[in-house]
């Protein structure tokens, strides 16, 4: 007990949530009903909020997920929609002690449907702005592109005026990538990532995932992204382990994600005592959090159990975070 006081007072940085992924299933029930849409009649985890809750926790892939998380978001419509979404997740990460939320949104899946990125980011935005105002929480938005669709399409999103704009006005800092990861290595997108890098943006991707070290390799080499998301298959690759280690890169690992979605089989597989060996610094995440069972806070908890990391270990960890994070230098040292 005293050690959860310890892990919840420390000032946790967030760098991997999808906040779409906070969409939790009965607020998913009551926005269909809102917004008249519906949901698939012909799969029986759709009959109540309970009976999808209980198929989240039979994940059986990356991409066995990711059909019910874009199912889940297409009952996002009004920007007071977003707004909500955006705001209950704050609310937890404030109770979790996250001081500051670097979050991620996929504005291709939203503008498919006929939702206006402006919509989106508007709601979003009003978000994190009450997330600094009520709360003291620091934000970033980053906005991922989705790699299981052709690179065309995310070009031509970025080049979108409504896009620029809010990297222009610096509501949206970033890109990243992600989505189904196997056999969309990162190389596919080095033209989006060439012009985010020219623009001055913030850039990272989903790498090591399902996928192998290579992918963490061609992110790096190719997009020349300063943070890979995940990056759990880093120690099968000793070379890029130092190489990764020496770069001081961050990588930003979800343990209970890793563990619903069968990356690995436990949290004592996810490679945090070889990542913490090597020197890698990274930071511990919930990535959608509404799907795996757990916020910031149980994923530092389910670490702590899994690997009895000491005090000076959690706190070295921690740094890591705040180091690695994208906010002003002058908000890192109020963190430090
Ligand atoms: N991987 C890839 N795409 C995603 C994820 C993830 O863990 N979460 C939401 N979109
Ligand atoms: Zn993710």
């Amino acid at each position: 007990p005293t050690f959860h006081a310890f892990l919840r007072a420390l000032p946790k940085c967030e760098h991997h949530m999808h906040l779409e992924g906070a969409l939790r299933p009965h607020i998913l029930f009551q926005l269909a009903s809102k917004n008249n849409i519906t949901l698939p009649q012909d799969d029986e985890a759709f009959a109540s909020p309970e009976s999808l809750l209980s198929r989240y926790q039979r994940f059986t892939s990356l991409d066995d997920f990711l059909h019910y998380y874009y199912i889940g978001m297409s009952v996002l419509i009004t920007a007071s929609d977003f707004e909500d979404l955006a705001w209950d997740y704050f609310l937890h990460a404030s109770a979790d002690g996250v001081a500051h939320a670097e979050v991620f949104f996929d504005p291709q899946a939203h503008v498919v449907r006929a939702v206006t990125y402006s919509t989106v980011v508007d709601g979003f935005s009003r978000a994190c702005k009450r997330a600094e105002s009520e709360l003291g929480i620091t934000t970033i938005l980053t906005s991922c592109f989705l790699r299981h669709l052709p690179v065309q399409e995310s070009l031509d999103l970025f080049d979108d005026e409504e896009v620029q704009k809010s990297y222009r006005d610096g509501t949206v800092t970033g890109i990243g990538l992600d989505s189904s990861e196997m056999d969309f290595p990162p190389e596919l997108f080095v033209e989006l990532f060439a012009k985010a890098r020219k623009q001055g943006l913030n850039l990272t991707a989903h790498a090591g995932e399902e996928a192998p070290a290579s992918y963490i390799a061609t992110a790096v080499s190719d997009l020349r992204v300063t943070r890979i998301d995940h990056g759990i298959a880093l120690p099968s690759s000793p070379d890029l382990l130092s190489q990764i280690a020496a770069s001081k890169m961050l990588l930003t690992v979800c343990p209970l994600s890793n563990v619903v979605l069968r990356c690995v089989d436990t949290i004592a597989d996810v490679p945090i005592r070889k990542l913490l060996d090597a020197g890698v610094q990274f930071s511990i995440n919930s990535d959608d959090p509404a799907y795996f069972g757990g916020h910031c806070l149980d994923n530092h908890v389910a670490v702590h159990e899994a690997f009895d990391l000491s005090v000076d270990e959690w706190v070295g960890i921690v740094r890591a975070g705040i180091e690695g994070s994208w906010c002003a230098t002058e908000r890192k040292g109020e963190l430090l």
